[in-house]
């Protein structure tokens, strides 16, 4: 695999006596490995349930045929919000931990900034209410946007909790817990509920957060080599920019200086963002950064934008965009006789055709397949597929392989993903690539 350990080295999973070796593409820089300590990649159960729910075909058949692995670290893994979000509290080291245990090659921090400027991992600006327990901290959650207000006859409970609300220190000081919350809260206690039933809070024991910068030491410091998806947030209505003087491009420029203050190498690093502006901005001023960045692609949530994001796709990468990220509802739909078959929808086929490659999200965030319904963000075009079960999700990953040719996938638990790259061999982002491309 690009980027990884050498699967017959360090990575069998049944007795370690092949004395490790390492093996890497010219593209990517190896930090000096520690040979006498191998990492093992650490599936669990979840692949081999998925598999034995497939119905019988090549597939299946080429998928049980890696069952004993060995598996070794992806890039075309990618650890969404750390990659174990199914299980542990978004964005936190424990989170970042298991994602990278599961083998996932690219772990994300989604990047929001505290009242004094620091930069940390929180999926957005304003979501510490739901995301850790600042509302049971009565000196910080005053602080709060919007403070805990309990639910009546007439309305919801409500918060908002932005980390500009509170110092970097103040938010070192929160513990990290599943994303949800319970409406009918009448006090801060009951209101820390509201995990979906297919997650679990068996981890929610005081997450450590992250800030930008102990993320990228962490992940430098992993075993193997580990690349970097951080993701500029563009802060919610709530917080508008400038912040005290504190400007967007500011924000763009400080995400990016953590990288090189701390001596990471720009092919190791996928810049994201949901704003065009920043990814134009790091075109022009960290060019090798900019040339691999992904933008992330969420103009097209009707049928009627959908066509209007597929006919801009050309001009982005005119502008020197060369990775798009749509979600993947953009990117298949039921087809084939009777609706049975997953296949690839327009805007993989236009994007590739406009010369842009592809990272989509997220694997493993919605609820088991054969629950899924029209509100279900990630599926809702294939809610009419005709047999919906679990194993299909295998034909997901497969479609988006083969078909749309993404080269990453972003998962909350990365361990299907990660098996799933091993056996059928598919690569990652491959930076020397980009960074061949004349601006
Ligand atoms: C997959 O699991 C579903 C239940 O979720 C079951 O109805 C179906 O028969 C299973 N399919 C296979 C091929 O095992
Ligand atoms: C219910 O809560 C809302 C919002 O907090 C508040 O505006 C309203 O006055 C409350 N109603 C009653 C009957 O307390
Ligand atoms: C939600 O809050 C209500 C009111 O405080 C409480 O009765 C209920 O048990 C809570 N639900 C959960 C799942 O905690
Ligand atoms: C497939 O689904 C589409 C969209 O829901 C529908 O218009 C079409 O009639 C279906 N085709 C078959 C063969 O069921
Ligand atoms: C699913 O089928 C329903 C009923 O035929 C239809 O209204 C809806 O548009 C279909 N959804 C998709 C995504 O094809």
């Amino acid at each position: 695999m690009r980027g990884t350990f050498s699967a017959a080295a360090a990575l069998l999973v049944n007795g370690a006596s092949a004395l490790p070796s390492y093996s890497y593409s010219p593209h990517t820089k190896i930090e000096a490995p520690t040979p006498a300590a191998p990492y093992y990649v650490s599936l669990g159960p979840r692949p081999y349930y998925l598999i034995n729910n497939m119905t019988e075909g090549p597939l299946k058949k080429k998928l049980q045929s890696c069952e004993n692995g060995p598996f070794a670290i992806s890039s075309w893994s990618i650890g969404h919000r750390g990659g174990s979000v199914l299980q542990f509290p978004e964005e936190t080291e424990e989170a970042t931990f298991a994602g990278a245990r599961m083998g996932a090659g690219v772990l994300e921090c989604d990047v929001a900034f505290t009242s004094d400027l620091g930069l940390v991992c929180r999926h957005s600006q304003c979501d510490l209410h739901t995301t850790t327990n600042i509302l049971l901290r009565p000196e910080l959650a005053r602080k709060c946007t919007v403070p805990f207000t309990p639910a009546n006859r007439t309305s919801p409970a409500n918060a908002l909790c932005c980390t500009s609300d509170i110092t970097t220190a103040e938010y070192k000081s929160l513990c990290g817990k599943q994303d949800g919350f319970n409406a009918s809260a009448v006090n801060v206690r009951d209101y820390q509920s509201g995990t979906a039933k297919w997650r679990t809070e068996l981890y929610d024991q005081c997450g450590t957060v992250q800030t930008l910068d102990g993320y990228i030491k962490l992940v430098n410091a992993l075993p193997g080599y580990r690349n970097f998806t951080p993701e500029l947030k563009t802060p919610p209505a709530q917080v508008p920019m400038p912040f005290k003087g504190y400007t967007q491009e500011q924000y763009a420029r400080d995400l990016v200086n953590a990288f090189i203050k701390n001596g990471i190498d720009p092919s190791r690093v996928w810049l994201q963002s949901f704003l065009p502006a920043d990814v134009f901005q790091w075109i022009k001023e960290f060019p090798v950064f900019g040339k691999q960045a992904v933008y992330l692609d969420e103009a097209g949530e009707t049928p009627a934008t959908l066509v209007t994001a597929i006919a801009r796709l050309p001009s982005l990468k005119a502008r020197g965009v060369n990775i798009v990220a749509p979600p993947i509802p953009y990117l298949l739909r039921a087809g084939g006789p009777n609706n049975d078959t997953i296949v690839p929808a327009a805007y993989g086929l236009a994007a590739k055709a406009a010369g842009l490659d592809i990272i989509t999200w997220s694997f493993e965030r919605s609820a088991p397949f054969a629950q899924i319904g029209a509100s279900e963000y990630y599926y809702a075009p294939l809610v009419n597929l005709t047999n919906k079960f679990d194993g299909r999700l295998f034909e997901v990953i497969d479609v988006l392989a083969q078909q749309v040719g993404v080269v990453g996938l972003f998962s909350d638990w990365s361990a299907a993903v990660t098996y799933y790259a091993n056996c059928l061999n598919v690569q990652g982002p491959n930076s020397a690539k980009y960074q061949a491309i004349k601006a």
